[in-house]
């Protein structure tokens, strides 16, 4: 699903990755950690072509990402699901039209948009929560929301950036529990925390960035690999 060969990527003077070789096949479940600064969400915006690399060569979902045609970059995105630290919602729409207008912009009629919404609430466990405004909704539910939303094109990927950054540690766990559950339906997970105690309850594949640099793999990783 994702090989990154000799990654580098500079902002100026900045070295945000340094040679950053891997392999992420399809159906994983992978951590990406390292302290603040280390190049978490750098390489997470690679991942969706939101930036090219510097130097080296990406390819994501069969993609030489440096280059994809411009053109195609809109059908490469829709492939790639996006959950960031806060759900970013519409406030003046409920969470079902918050994620059902997802399914407009893709093209389905409004019956069937509100009808895949209601089905990824379920998933992401606010379905009863569906006609509140985001306001009402505490910042679990916002981020389930916004997962919800990220599924509603059906991604192979899901690329999530600090998903449970905001959320006490129950909550945090429970939400890692719902990006599991979806790895297992099959879609591909990449999920960037530095926050040790989430990772070692899920014990998944665990990429470390130190200072720009993959510095060592876990011992599962090692396994698999
Ligand atoms: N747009 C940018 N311009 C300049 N420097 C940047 C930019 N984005 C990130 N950086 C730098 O790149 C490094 C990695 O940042 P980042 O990827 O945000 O790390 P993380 O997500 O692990 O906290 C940091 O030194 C950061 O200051
Ligand atoms: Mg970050």
């Amino acid at each position: 699903m994702i090989r990154a060969f000799h990654v580098t990527k500079r902002y100026g003077d900045v070295v945000a990755l340094r040679d950053v070789n891997l392999q992420i096949r399809p159906g994983e479940f992978v951590f990406l950690t390292g302290a603040s600064g280390a190049g978490k969400t750098t390489l997470l915006r690679m991942l969706y072509r939101a930036s090219l690399p510097t130097s080296g060569q990406l390819i994501v979902d069969g993609h030489n990402l440096a280059t994809l045609p411009r053109r195609q970059v809109p059908a490469f995105r829709r492939r790639i699901g996006l959950v960031f630290q806060d759900a970013r919602l519409i406030e003046d729409r409920s969470a079902i039209e918050n994620v059902a207008f997802v399914g407009r912009v893709l093209g389905l009629s409004r019956a069937e948009s509100r009808r895949r919404a209601m089905e990824l609430l379920e998933l992401t466990g606010v379905d009863h929560r569906a006609q509140q405004y985001p306001a009402q909704l505490s910042g679990g539910e916002q981020q389930r929301t916004g997962l919800a939303r990220a599924l509603m094109s059906a991604p192979v990927l899901l690329l999530a950036d600090e998903p449970t950054g905001n959320l006490d540690p129950d909550t945090a766990i429970e939400m890692l529990r719902i990006f599991r559950a979806i790895n297992r339906r099959g879609t591909t997970v990449v999920l960037a925390t530095h926050d040790p105690d989430l990772i070692a309850a899920l014990g998944r594949r665990t990429l470390i960035l130190e200072q720009g640099r993959i510095r060592s793999l876990s011992r599962h990783a090692v396994e698999q690999e």
